[in-house]
């Protein structure tokens, strides 16, 4: 490998990389990562090893003029031996850990951990909070130091939910729930993705973990678990909640005491969320009002289509307004 190929591989490693799986910020997390190191020592050994062997070998017995051709030596039951035995010790050495860890993420948590129900759609997250009565989407909100279970499905096809800082992927299978547990043991906002082809946006089937203080924990669910704001009269808002509500929209969102619609994602308190189109774009007026006017030429299938017939500037602007008044 040339030294500039090298250079390029050890920057790799290096760098704001925010999801990776080599700085873990969970208890889940830190398995992996040991398991991991644990590994790849027992891999290094062994290339150094072999590769040692190997030089020695072409150095030893390289060509040199006058010597006669090396006699060829056939069974060698010692070094025979040695060499089946080995490598048995080493992938024991390996199975071991694996094994452990396997089953001690295989998604048990306390009886108090906190309960977060996800479900995969083509293509954004759904989080439910069952014990909560919160739904929301896009990012999932954790506290800091609690056991956190996660039950994980899909309402469509598979898809396979990952935030690489805080623990292992796990696939969302519909009509199946698999578990993970983990308990995040530093504040922030943890980027992942969906991990397994879903469909024309798998790579903008984005999520956010966001792990909060206890105190940032608490008021986040006191805010889900109040209804939405209301429009002040005459508002820009309040004329967005009127085209909200006699438009497509309530067919697949829910706003609480608003719409039923359950095929998008819930919009209750979709003016608090940083991000909107499954993690995709920023949550801002500009983004948001071009999503509406034409969702899949942000998001190539997305499954909301441009309305028929299209609305008007002065309505997506009043929709806009409407949207992000709901914190
Ligand atoms: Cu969902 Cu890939």
């Amino acid at each position: 490998m040339s030294a500039a190929a090298l250079a390029v591989v050890v920057a790799g490693c290096a760098g704001p990389f925010p999801q990776s799986a080599l700085r873990p910020r969970s208890d889940f997390g830190g398995a992996v990562d040991r398991l991991f190191l644990d590994i790849f020592w027992w891999a290094a050994f062994v290339f150094v090893v072999v590769e040692a062997l190997l030089v020695i070998a072409l150095w030893r017995f390289r060509h040199r003029e006058g010597r006669p051709t090396p006699k060829p030596t056939h069974g060698h039951t010692a070094l025979e031996i040695a060499w089946t035995l080995a490598p048995a010790v080493i992938l024991v050495f390996v199975a071991v850990p694996t094994v452990r860890t396997i089953f001690a993420t295989a998604g048990e948590a306390p009886a108090d951990a906190l309960q977060v129900s996800v479900i995969g759609h083509q293509w954004w997250w759904e989080y439910r909070y069952p014990d909560l009565g919160v739904v929301t989407a896009d990012e999932m909100h954790v506290p800091v130091g609690k056991s956190v279970r996660v039950s994980i499905t899909s309402a469509d096809v598979i898809h396979s939910f990952w935030a690489p800082a805080l623990g292992g992927k796990r696939d969302a299978i519909p009509g199946r729930v698999n578990y993970i547990a983990f308990r995040a043991d530093s504040v922030g906002d943890y980027p992942g993705q969906c991990a397994e082809f879903c469909g024309a946006s798998h790579a903008n089937m984005r999520l956010h973990v966001i792990v909060d203080s206890d105190s940032a924990f608490r008021a986040w669910v006191a805010a889900e678990q109040a209804g939405p704001g209301l429009p002040a009269r005459g508002s820009l808002a309040e004329r967005g909640k009127a085209v909200f509500s006699r438009n497509a929209c309530i067919g697949c969102h829910t706003i609480q005491g608003v719409s039923p619609g359950i095929i998008g994602p819930n919009l209750t308190h979709g003016g608090s969320r940083t991000t909107i189109a499954g993690g995709m774009f920023p949550n801002d007026s500009a983004t948001l009002a071009k999503w509406i006017a034409d969702a899949p030429a942000l998001k190539p299938g997305s499954i909301m289509t441009r309305m028929q017939p299209p609305l008007s500037d002065a309505d997506i602007a009043a929709l806009v307004a409407y949207l992000q008044s709901l914190r």
